[in-house]
């Protein structure tokens, strides 16, 4: 849907200041986000996660739908102690958005 792709591409816009996405994207204060969907939870090569985070991938957790809906919703409350300086997006529209989007970057 190419409406909410570009809506979900304005959204990004209050992720870009820590994380990059799309071909050479590189780790800035947030790991990249390609491929999220179905990778593990904390498990882009050179990056360093917080103990929650080193936790989730442990215990084999993968980014689901789901799951990304609710940690962005809620960042601190779903991964507590997260250092992901981020309160959260309020809006369910853009949750789907943001979704849609981070999906069109690979699976
Ligand atoms: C982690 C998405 C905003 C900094 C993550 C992860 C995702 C994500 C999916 C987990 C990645 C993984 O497991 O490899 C987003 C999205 C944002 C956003 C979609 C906007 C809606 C931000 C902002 C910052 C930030 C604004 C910086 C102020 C970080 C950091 C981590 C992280 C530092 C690692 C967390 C840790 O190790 O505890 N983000 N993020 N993010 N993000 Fe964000």
């Amino acid at each position: 849907d190419p409406a909410l792709f570009a809506s979900g591409e304005k959204v990004f816009k209050k992720c870009k200041a820590c994380h990059a996405v799309g071909e050479g994207a590189k780790n800035k204060s947030g790991p990249q986000l390609n491929g999220l969907f179905g990778r593990q939870m904390g498990s882009v090569e050179g990056f360093k996660y917080s103990k929650v985070f080193v936790a989730a991938h442990g215990e084999g957790r993968v980014w689901d739908e789901a799951a990304l809906v609710e940690f962005l919703a809620k960042p601190r409350s779903y991964m507590k102690g997260t250092k992901m300086a981020f309160s959260g997006l309020k809006k369910e529209d853009d949750l789907a958005a943001i979704t849609a989007y981070l999906k069109s970057f690979g699976e």
